[in-house]
């Protein structure tokens, strides 16, 4: 049995030096005692977009993207799917185990009972134009609830944390309801406690002159099925920005509405709302085959599929697939959804996805569904966003538990200019004019 240590020779001093390895990874920080000479530095990894590098030791989800495997706090994703709620697996994440009748209970109550937000939140959502994009709305709004909250700022106080923990799982879908009520120009519906998590949700968006609505079961448990499998997913980007900015000790307001800011980008969450586009563009299967050169020869990308874990298809994309079909028997099946199909097969015989391992993901399949729920486009990250929500604060409250974790704060490979003195503006002469420019 050899030792768990790693022999390098610094072939620039001759140097041996011996590093411990622990759960499969060195400490960046063991490679510094590299040095030419004692003013130097130290050797540092450079690893942009962390390819190889862990941020965090962490007990919340698991993935082995080779195999397709996704599991919370243990459990895999499938089992999550098929028998469980998304409430509970918000408690699963949140505190690590599944909870006893009382407790879920009384984490049902819980959040439940924090739905509502503010009046003055309605007030500050009306600055926003008619046309604002729902996810800039909530991001701002999630924001802004850090000052209706000043006690958030206490981090280090557990029954704070908990009392933010809840506000923000329950307050999410409201926020998520009054932005799409906003860009549909809709008054705002508040929250019906007597129902289920996301049929309170369906009632918020679609609610109108009716004294009850009652959501179609098929449909609110379908969305359940939706926000458990999008409700962690490790170190992505989004769960990145919420560590990152949370290890300033900021209120998790502010670090969750970093996570939202990175959750919009079309290669994270918004890739939803970008595959809808991409197949509404296409609109005829005749027309793909023209598309997938198009993707091949670097012009774009074919959105919704790749994954920077998943090299085997993502557990979740074949989970919606299924949950596709039960939602068309209520709601009629998405035109869209022969494209999708016959994208995707094409897709997966092709060498240059073969090659590079690019399958479907999450978001390939799960516009369809919101689109054939009615959910407007710009409104599909939304709903990420409130399930992420519960992955968001599991990763926050480890991360601010964490005796290891500190600021984040990377270092750089310098590569500008080498010190120079300042020019007065007086004596730096005309700006080039570049070539091909109006006279
Ligand atoms: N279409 C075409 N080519 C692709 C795609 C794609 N969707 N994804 C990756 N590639 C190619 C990429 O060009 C590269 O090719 P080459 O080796 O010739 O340069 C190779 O595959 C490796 O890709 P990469 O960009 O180095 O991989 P990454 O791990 O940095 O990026 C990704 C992962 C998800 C950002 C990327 O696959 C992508 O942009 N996909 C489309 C957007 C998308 O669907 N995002 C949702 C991700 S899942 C939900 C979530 O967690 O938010």
């Amino acid at each position: 049995m050899g030792k768990d240590t790693l022999s390098v020779t610094d072939n620039r001093t001759g140097q041996t030096f011996e590093i411990p390895i622990s759960d499969g990874t060195i400490h960046a920080t063991d490679l510094r005692q590299m040095r030419t000479d004692p003013e130097d530095f130290g050797l540092m990894s450079y690893d942009p977009g962390f390819m190889n590098t862990a941020s965090c030791r962490s007990t919340v989800t698991f993935i082995d993207g080779d195999r397709g495997i996704l599991e919370y706090r243990g459990y895999p994703i499938e089992q999550l799917a098929e028998k469980s709620n998304f409430l509970e697996v918000a408690y699963l994440l949140v505190h690590g185990e599944l909870p006893s009748k009382q407790e879920y209970d009384d984490w049902s109550y819980q959040i439940t009972h924090h739905t509502f937000v503010h009046e003055n939140i309605k007030k500050f959502m009306e600055g926003f134009r008619h046309d604002a994009h729902p996810m800039g709305m909530l991001l701002g709004t999630v924001g802004a609830l850090s000052t209706f909250y000043p006690d958030a700022k206490l981090i280090h106080d557990p029954r704070s944390r908990q009392i933010q923990t809840h506000r923000l799982i329950a307050k999410m879908p409201t926020l998520a309801a009054f932005c799409y009520r906003h860009s549909m120009g809709l008054p705002y519906v508040y929250p019906d406690n007597d129902l289920s998590y996301t049929g309170n949700f369906l009632s918020m968006m679609y609610k109108m002159s009716e004294p009850k609505f009652t959501p179609n079961p098929t449909l609110e448990r379908a969305l359940d099925i939706l926000f458990i499998l999008h409700a962690d997913h490790e170190q992505n980007a989004s769960a990145n920005a919420v560590r990152a900015v949370g290890s300033t000790e900021v209120d998790p307001y502010s670090a969750i509405s970093a996570g939202i800011a990175a959750l919009y980008g079309p290669l994270h969450g918004g890739a939803n709302e970008a595959v809808l586009r991409m197949l509404r563009e296409i609109g005829s299967i005749n027309r793909i085959p023209e598309f997938i050169k198009g993707v091949k020869s670097g012009e774009r990308k074919l959105m919704g599929f790749g994954h920077r874990v998943y090299k085997n298809y993502d557990p979740r994309a074949r989970f919606i697939k299924q949950a596709a079909d039960e939602v068309f028997e209520v709601t009629g099946v998405n035109p869209l959804l022969k494209i999708a199909l016959e994208l995707e097969r094409i897709a997966l015989e092709d060498d240059y996805f073969i090659k590079r391992r690019l399958y479907p993901n999450v978001d390939f399949y799960s516009g369809l569904i919101y689109e054939a729920m009615q959910v407007p486009v710009d409104v599909f990250t939304v709903l990420f966003a409130i399930a992420r929500t519960a992955g968001w604060m599991a990763q926050w409250l480890e991360m601010v538990e964490d005796p290891e974790q500190k600021i984040a704060r990377p270092r750089q490979v310098y590569v500008g200019s080498p010190r120079r003195e300042y020019v007065p503006i007086a004596d730096r002469g005309a700006t080039p004019v570049p070539a091909g420019a109006p006279a």
